[in-house]
């Protein structure tokens, strides 16, 4: 597995790219059914999964631990789950799945909480707590 800060930044950019294209396809068809959906992918997907990976590259003793691969795996697995989630609530009023991805990202930063009061912010020479 490559290193979770790089991991953490193309699952965002991954998540950003999609959203946008389909912002595009809603603004162009003016049909805004799906901003919920949209904004979760936008808002969980790009901008948490950014910060996640910039925390993680800043403080590298944080990284190396099985925890932060936990991490990684709970918040793009919730992103996963809960934005075709949202899709099928809107849709059909099935809040099932969505509410699945929601538990999953909330433990993700539940992790991600005991991560930063574990390591603090920056790396072991710089470290700001
Ligand atoms: C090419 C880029 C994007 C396009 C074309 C786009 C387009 C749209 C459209 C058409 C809506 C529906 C607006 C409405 O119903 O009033 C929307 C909603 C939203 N978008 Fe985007 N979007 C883009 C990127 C982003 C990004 C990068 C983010 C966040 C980082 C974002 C966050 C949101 C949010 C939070 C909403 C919901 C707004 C609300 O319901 O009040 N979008 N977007």
């Amino acid at each position: 597995m490559r290193d979770v800060a790089f991991v953490f930044f193309l699952a965002a950019v991954l998540c950003v790219s999609v959203g946008m294209a389909w912002g595009i396809q809603m603004a162009i068809s003016q049909d805004h059914l799906m901003s919920g959906a949209h904004a979760h992918l936008n808002l969980v997907g790009w901008t948490t999964m950014a910060l996640f990976g910039i925390y993680y590259r800043l403080t590298p003793h944080a990284a190396a631990t099985w925890l932060a691969r936990l991490h990684a795996g709970t918040a793009i697995l919730g992103v996963l789950v809960m934005v075709p989630g949202i899709a099928l609530a809107i849709t059909s009023g099935e809040p099932a799945l969505a509410s699945v991805g929601a538990l999953l990202t909330a433990l993700s930063m539940a992790i991600f909480l005991f991560t930063v009061l574990r390591n603090g912010l920056g790396s072991r020479s710089t470290r700001t707590e």
